[in-house]
């Protein structure tokens, strides 16, 4: 559908949240909740995005891409009064304009898609996203006279009777943008919080005799806010349980859910299992047939197929096929690990490409190095990358041999099928097939323990 844009209202400072940045950055699974009404409508195929900020609005405008525009509430006086600050991206889109929160981060593109359709279709002037609730509490009542919506009364300045009504405001509406300008110079501030309420637009329009519709979300839970931290854990809650049961309609294996947290950003691929107390954040792509966790956090990183990744850390990072590693190692930024590695026990890699079948399998520190392929690293293999104030690379070719307790003093090259001998400390490049011995040779005092006193 064409000439849809979108508008997110976030000058609120959310004091309830405690927090120094503004509620709208808090976050769930990971991601702050503007995201999240940002990438739905980005999802949706909303063409136009701006948002209304309050004081720390550069804040904001960080986690949203360049594309957003920004308009600045310097008052807070109410919902309409924030539309009405961004008047002039109004006047130069038209068409129809979807005005929402952004601190109900759940809204998902399929509603709004949806609630598009029935807008468009029955030629609303507005038509108001709602839910069925158990408890409406403090949120506003749809008042209906059957299909159509007469208008939403505050929870503050309900009757009793409306105060029973259990559709709800989700805080969400398509507007015909045209009638939303025409009708929001009319909004007064006559009620209990003396705030100009843009829920008033629907009973102008509706008074004026326009079609003011209301679209009933099948799952309220895309309709919920947060306004404290308690809130705030329910919504990730309710989002974790909602993605996790994604993958599983997908194909990925959860034996057991607990303490597993994935956020929306994250690809898994069938048949690949998540263990318990692991953590996907921020972007991130699984292949099928791994086996992920337990206990292991991936972040903005890929993993091909066929890994078993055990207990680890990985940070901006790609694997590619049958990697196996762990437990309990650290990946550190920029690192690529080739297909067929093996990464064992207490290793760290930093900012490396580790090529094929390569093994460094326990108590190693790889950092700035190119390594080839089928190389082996003994236990306890050190680069040593960093001379107190500069850093600098180490190349392995394939199929070297690095001994136990290397030291490999970089920069320095490794050549291809060269080995290093246990415990040397290699400072100068080493050719290709050629053995690499930096260290005393041993020499034993025969009988030196006898005129030695000790106790016994
Ligand atoms: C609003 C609706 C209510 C609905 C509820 C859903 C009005 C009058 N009421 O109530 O019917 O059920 O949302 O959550 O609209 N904001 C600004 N500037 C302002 C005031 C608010 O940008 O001057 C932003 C807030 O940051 C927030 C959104 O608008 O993102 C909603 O404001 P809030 O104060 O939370 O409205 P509610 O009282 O919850
Ligand atoms: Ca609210």
């Amino acid at each position: 559908m064409k000439n849809i844009h979108a508008l997110i209202l976030a000058a609120g400072d959310g004091k309830r949240m405690k927090s120094k940045h503004p509620k709208v950055l808090c976050r769930v699974l990971f991601k702050p909740m503007i995201r999240w009404v940002a990438d739905a409508c980005a999802e949706s195929g909303i063409e136009s995005l701006a948002v209304i900020v309050g004081e720390h609005g550069d804040e904001i405008s960080a986690v949203l891409p360049d594309s957003v525009s920004f308009f600045v509430q310097k008052e807070r006086l109410g919902t309409a009064h924030a539309v009405m600050c961004a008047r002039e991206f109004l006047k130069k889109n038209g068409g129809d304009t979807l005005v929402l929160c952004g601190d109900a981060p759940l809204i998902d593109a399929a509603v709004i898609r949806d609630s598009l359709k029935l807008h468009r279709e029955r030629h609303n002037a507005v038509t108001v996203i709602t839910a069925e609730v158990d408890d409406p509490g403090s949120l506003g009542r749809i008042v209906r006279d059957g299909d159509r919506v007469k208008g939403i009364v505050e929870a503050r300045d309900c009757t009793p009777e409306q105060l029973e009504i259990h559709e709800i405001n989700s805080g969400a509406y398509w507007f015909d943008t045209k009638k939303l300008l025409e009708v929001l110079g009319r909004i007064g501030h006559n009620n209990a919080q003396q705030e100009y309420y843009l829920t008033d637009s629907l009973r102008l329009l509706s008074e004026a005799g326009e079609a003011v519709g209301g679209f009933v979300a099948a799952d309220a839970d895309i309709t919920l806010g947060a306004n404290d931290r308690k809130d705030l854990c329910r919504l990730n809650d309710i989002a974790r349980r909602k993605i996790i049961e994604k993958h599983m309609a997908n194909g990925v294996e959860f034996v057991n859910t607990d303490g597993i947290l994935i956020g929306a950003d994250v690809e898994i691929g069938c048949d690949t299992a998540i263990l318990p107390g692991t953590i996907l954040r921020g972007k991130v792509v699984i292949g099928e047939d791994c086996v992920i966790g337990p206990d292991t956090l991936i972040e903005n990183s890929t993993v091909g197929d066929g890994c078993r990744i055990d207990a680890c850390r990985i940070y901006q990072s790609t694997l590619h096929n049958g990697v196996t590693m762990g437990p309990f190692c650290h990946i550190r930024p920029n690192t690529e690990i080739c297909d067929g590695v093996h990464i064992g026990d207490f290793v760290e890699v930093k900012n490396s490409v580790i090529g094929d079948e390569t093994h460094i399998a326990h108590l190693t520190y790889v950092g700035d190095s190119d390594v080839g392929k089928k190389v082996n690293f003994g236990g306890g293999v050190i680069t040593v990358n960093y001379d107190g104030k500069y850093k600098h690379r180490t190349t392995v070719g394939d199929r070297a041999f690095i001994g136990c307790n290397s030291n490999l003093v970089a920069p320095v090259k490794l050549g291809n099928r060269c080995f290093t001998a246990a415990g040397s400390t290699i400072t100068e490049d080493v050719p290709d097939n050629s053995l690499a011995i930096a260290r005393n040779r041993q020499v034993n005092k025969i009988g030196w323990m006898e005129h030695k006193e000790m106790k016994d």
